[in-house]
């Protein structure tokens, strides 16, 4: 196509020729692009493209072309054959936050000589930023190395602070019971909420028997997205995120449940999560004390050689009732897709905090029925915990104390010395958001991420096949493989 170009006066401002001449049909109802002036007889254009935003030093104005028109123009000028050489020109560098202008310039350019570079159309400088089909991807290896970078400690202790902020605003979130797909093996869970900016889900299995096979009992990945336009902002591994929120989860629940100064803890079930329960009660309670049991006693061996050194004295234990002899706190963390019995009643003395982890799976339990009608129990979400935790075992109306209640200052946690407090873990969504949202924010200093090409992004929103018909031009091998 030719573009319909008009000679002018080189003296004249581009405004007030603006009335007089169009450069381009469709472009004249807004500021013009392009000017031809002949008053020495050579070509000579003048180029008046976008809004402020978006080219800060050249002069531009509200209104202008958009992005999608100044490639269009590039375009018609490369097609017109008439350009010979160009000038690039920043008016005033001081306007040119960032580079934009310059960025712009060098697109601008390259369309000029033949690339194609824009592929949609207008959109703010921000989102022309982002690379609309990518999503970060924390892979395991970069979840490894931003735990390691940050230090375990650190990283349960700033995590236990979101969970804690996000508990603090519990009623600003949709909050549902996870969608579970129960077998007879064990289950998938999706785990989705949104605090109304963000939405975050995460997939979780839990397979008992996995180990067997050299599988994990539980494994799970997540996704945090903008409510606003949906796209995903982040994907990440949650396997090891996982243990990480359990740990520092149960660790804020019992910052406020457990007897003051506690040190000594209990731990039955020294599987995957053990490590991660351990270190999390010593970061923020100061716990330093361990009893260990394991119907396994390889994996208490393991659970004491990975935690050596750690500033722990560890007692690996022959039974639960030797464990939990003089403990102030005693976590289960067992796996076994039945209602097991791991603390029987005589084993749980007044005074005695109860993390009970594992019991989190209709027909999946791990305490004795009697040892919770002892206790003020304290659950994450009571619709999900009624059909997952312990408390599957009461009445429907049994009361119960929401945690986030205690976090917010609306109700009591621990009030006697001789009381037995329990938290009935069972894992909600918003432990998992915030612990989506932690991540995100360590990446913006560590940029441990790959840029995955998640997102389909047309040139046109809509072109979703035409985009489809590029790429067959720009891979004619495998494009004719597949006969399109
Ligand atoms: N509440 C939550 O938020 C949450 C989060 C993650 C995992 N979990 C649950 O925690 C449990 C443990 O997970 P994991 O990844 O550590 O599993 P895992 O399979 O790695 O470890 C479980 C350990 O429990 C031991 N065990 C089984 N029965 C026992 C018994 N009767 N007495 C003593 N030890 C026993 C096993 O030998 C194993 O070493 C699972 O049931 C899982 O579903 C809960």
């Amino acid at each position: 196509m030719q573009p319909d170009i008009v000679p002018c006066n080189q003296s004249e401002t581009a405004e007030h020729q603006n009335d007089q001449y169009h450069c381009f049909p469709g472009l004249e109802s807004r500021q013009p692009g392009c000017r031809r002036t002949d008053t020495d007889g050579s070509p000579f254009w003048r180029g008046r493209f976008l809004d402020l935003a978006v080219t800060p030093a050249v002069g531009a104005v509200t209104g202008g072309p958009t992005f999608r028109e100044a490639h269009l123009i590039m375009e018609m000028f490369r097609n017109s054959g008439l350009v010979t050489s160009l000038d690039l020109v920043e008016l005033n560098p001081f306007l040119n936050e960032r580079g934009r202008t310059a960025v712009l310039q060098v697109d601008l350019v390259a369309r000029l000589m033949g690339r194609r570079i824009i592929d949609r159309p207008t959109r703010s400088y921000k989102a022309m930023q982002e690379k609309l089909n990518i999503v970060p991807f924390v892979s395991v290896d970069h979840m490894m190395k931003l735990v390691l970078a940050t230090g375990v400690e650190r990283f349960l202790i700033e995590l236990a602070a979101y969970i804690e902020e996000d508990f603090r605003r519990w009623e600003s979130f949709d909050k549902t019971p996870r969608v579970a797909s129960h077998s007879a093996e064990g289950v998938i869970e999706l785990m989705p909420t949104s605090d109304g900016e963000t939405y975050g889900f995460k997939y979780v299995n839990g397979h008992p028997k996995n180990t067997r096979s050299g599988r994990q009992t539980v494994t799970a990945f997540g996704v945090l997205a903008d409510v606003g336009n949906g796209y995903p902002m982040l994907l990440t591994e949650m396997t090891i995120l996982t243990a990480l929120r359990t740990a520092a989860m149960s660790a804020v629940a019992a910052k406020y449940l457990a007897p003051k100064g506690a040190r000594i803890m209990a731990m039955i079930g020294n599987g995957a999560q053990s490590e991660f329960q351990a270190i999390a009660f010593k970061a923020i309670l100061g716990v330093d004390k361990l009893r260990l049991y394991d119907i396994d006693p390889s994996a208490t061996a393991r659970c004491q050689k990975n935690l050596a050194g750690m500033g722990f004295e560890i007692k690996a234990c022959s039974s639960s009732q030797e464990a939990v002899e003089g403990a102030e706190i005693i976590t289960t963390v067992t796996a076994d897709k039945q209602n097991a019995t791991i603390l029987t009643d005589n084993m749980v003395g007044p005074g005695i905090h109860i993390n009970a982890v594992g019991g989190d799976c209709p027909g999946k339990t791990e305490l004795h029925h009697d040892i919770l009608l002892r206790s003020d129990i304290f659950v994450e979400y009571p619709p999900q915990t009624r059909i997952e935790g312990e408390i599957q075992q009461l009445d429907p109306d049994h009361p119960v104390i929401e945690l986030w209640q205690v976090i917010a200052g609306k109700a009591l946690g621990r009030t006697g010395e001789r009381q037995i407090t329990l938290f009935d873990s069972v894992g909600f969504a918003i432990e998992d958001f915030s612990a989506l949202r932690y991540v995100r924010d360590r990446l913006k200093e560590t940029r441990l991420y790959e840029e995955l090409d998640l997102l389909a992004d047309p040139d046109e929103p809509r072109d979703l096949f035409g985009m489809i018909l590029r790429a067959a031009k720009a891979a004619p091998v495998a494009a004719k493989a597949g006969a399109l």
